[in-house]
């Protein structure tokens, strides 16, 4: 049996190994995906001896996807973009690749699973942490006509622009007067219930509202709903299909999504 696993602190919520059971199974792989409590600081031993224990790949969450950039020996444009790694490929000569993913399952879950073409709308980008950053290449790769990063602090959403031609940036006392087809919620405010500060007017005619969180209705999709936003979704489909897409770089083939995810949504 080859094995994978999530690392993470915390880890035990992670519902990737229940998805990567389901794509192992339709794909008939022989593999198990587990979950690794990494303590603290202590990223690197558990990754060392995991490989020891032969393992072949793990997906990388919170807080770890930086220690993960630095581990990996060899890195994808996208992974180096992004600064950060969400996937590590061990591979047989002990070369070790890092990938992320992150921002190709928001950008599949957009376009495949909700049917929205992102070519030459306007998007709006909430957040410029690792995970907003991680996602703003993809983005740029669907061809919008626009994509504007905004950030509470200002300057750190400005600091972008310096790594990614062709975005622009600011605060959300630029956003007045301005409204957007697509409008991303990369915040941390979810977490905290919170609301990032937007006009009532953000929406244009037609316009998605995405929020990266999944499993709650969030502070941002009830706004949505309540001022103009066509459609409003959570971050379910990224999650499944970021998961394809490290299913993809380990196994080499991209398993069936749809079926995984309906079955998610149900339960
Ligand atoms: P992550 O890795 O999830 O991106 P992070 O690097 O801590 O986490 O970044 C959190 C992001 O959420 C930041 O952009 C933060 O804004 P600041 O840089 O101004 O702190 C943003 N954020 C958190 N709470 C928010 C809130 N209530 N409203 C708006 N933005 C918020």
């Amino acid at each position: 049996m080859d094995r994978y696993a999530v690392i993470g602190n915390p880890v035990e919520h992670s519902k990737s190994p229940l998805i990567h059971a389901e794509f192992a199974r339709q794909t008939g792989q022989a593999m198990e995906y587990g979950r690794i409590l990494a303590p603290i600081g202590g990223f690197e031993d558990s990754i060392e001896q995991f490989r020891a224990e032969g393992g072949r790949g793990v997906n990388v969450t919170v807080p770890f996807k930086e220690d993960a950039y630095q581990y990996a020996t060899a890195r994808t444009a996208l992974a180096e973009l992004a600064h950060a790694v969400n996937t590590l490929h061990f591979l047989p000569d002990g070369e070790v690749l890092g990938d992320t993913t992150d921002g190709l399952g928001l950008v599949r879950d957009i376009t495949v699973n909700l049917g929205v073409d992102l070519t030459g709308k306007h998007i709006l980008l909430m957040g410029a942490g690792g995970a907003a950053r991680g996602v703003i290449q993809p983005l740029l790769d669907a061809r919008p006509a626009s994509l504007f990063v905004v950030n509470r602090t200002a300057d750190k959403a400005l600091a972008l622009c310096e790594a990614f031609s062709g975005i622009a940036a600011g605060g959300y006392d630029d956003l007045q007067g301005c409204a957007f087809d697509v409008v991303i919620n990369a915040t941390a405010s979810s977490l905290n219930n919170d609301l990032p500060p937007l006009p009532d007017s953000i929406f244009r005619p037609g316009a998605l509202a995405y929020d990266m969180m999944y499993g709650r209705d969030t502070p941002f999709m009830q706004f949505a709903r309540t001022h103009g936003a066509d459609r409003v979704a959570d971050g379910l489909g990224m999650l499944v299909e970021q998961a394809a897409e490290s299913f993809l770089i380990w196994r080499g083939m991209r398993p069936n999504t749809a079926p995984v995810l309906a079955r998610f949504r149900a339960a």
